[in-house]
């Protein structure tokens, strides 16, 4: 199989980086291409020189620029496309009805949305395709397992897991930051705080992934009565914490859905 990305970026690089570390595809099998020559003069795999180019060596497409730029690429590559080529995209709020608008009905095509954790290889990629797509699905994993935990989900939850898992890792820093900002206001170094912070929220993490048990039950280990944390959680019941969360996660739903409709 030979495998091309069009734009190398955050995303394009992340994957790029989980392909060639877990070895999933050989280096001569695989092609880059980003109008952004900086991103990608350094890296060790084929660059070519145009989309067009890409469309036409590789036999799965990853597309990875921004919403704004995917008319274009699809436009430039669609000639070279078949039902033999499948296009992975990752662009956030594109359906897959918008994209077989341009390429055709008969491409097979998944659509993929990783979040930010990528980076760190801790993302989650949940994916959807249409009819000619599914036969790719054990490659689907493969490509992507390297960098996350790999969920497929029906096509109409992608703008509630653009808004829990897309927008998720904002809200946790912005409450990251928030503990920093005390910290720091209550005479604690910026750099002890940020050190504090981080731990917290990685050792927290890591509790929930590898315990397993439920949230709720380890929230109840960490307060015992009369405790310090339970003074806390009482504020966050009395000023109502989870209906602004809640509130938060249905405007980034409901952002995602107006996107969709461009
Ligand atoms: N970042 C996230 O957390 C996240 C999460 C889920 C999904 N996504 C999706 O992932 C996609 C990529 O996001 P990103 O953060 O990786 O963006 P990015 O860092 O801006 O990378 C996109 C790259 O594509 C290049 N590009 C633009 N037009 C191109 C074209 N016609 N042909 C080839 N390359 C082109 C850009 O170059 P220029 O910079 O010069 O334009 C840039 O280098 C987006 O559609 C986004 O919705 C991102």
């Amino acid at each position: 199989m030979k495998i091309g990305i069009i734009g190398v970026g955050n995303m394009g690089s992340s994957i790029l980086d989980g392909i060639l570390e877990k070895k999933v595809i050989r280096k001569d099998n695989i092609f880059v291409f980003d109008i952004d020559k900086k991103k990608i003069r350094n890296l060790s795999v084929n660059i070519l020189k145009s989309n067009r180019e890409i469309s036409e060596f590789s036999d799965i497409i990853i597309v990875a620029v921004k919403p704004k730029d995917a008319k274009n690429v699809f436009e430039e590559i669609k000639e070279n496309l078949n039902s033999k080529k499948l296009i992975i995209s990752i662009m956030a709020g594109i359906k897959i009805k918008n994209i077989e608008k341009i390429v055709g009905e008969n491409i097979p095509i998944v659509r993929v949305m990783p979040n930010l954790n990528v980076k760190v290889k801790s993302g989650i990629i949940v994916y959807c395709y249409n009819k000619y797509g599914k036969k790719y699905e054990g490659f689907i994993k493969k490509i992507f397992l390297p960098i996350g935990i790999v969920i497929k989900m029906p096509e109409d939850k992608f703008d509630t897991i653009t808004a829990i898992c897309g927008s998720g890792p904002g809200f946790l820093f912005y409450i990251a930051e928030e503990f920093e900002k005390i910290c720091i206001e209550k005479g604690i170094s910026a750099q002890i705080s940020n050190d504090l912070v981080s731990t917290l929220f990685f050792g927290t993490g890591k509790m929930l992934f590898e315990t397993k048990i439920e949230p709720q039950k380890l929230k109840e280990m960490v307060s015992s009565p009369g405790g310090t944390t339970i003074a806390g959680l009482n504020i966050f019941e009395k000023e109502k914490f989870g209906y602004i969360l809640r509130k938060a996660i249905e405007a980034a739903e409901e952002r995602s859905k107006e996107l969709s409709k461009d």
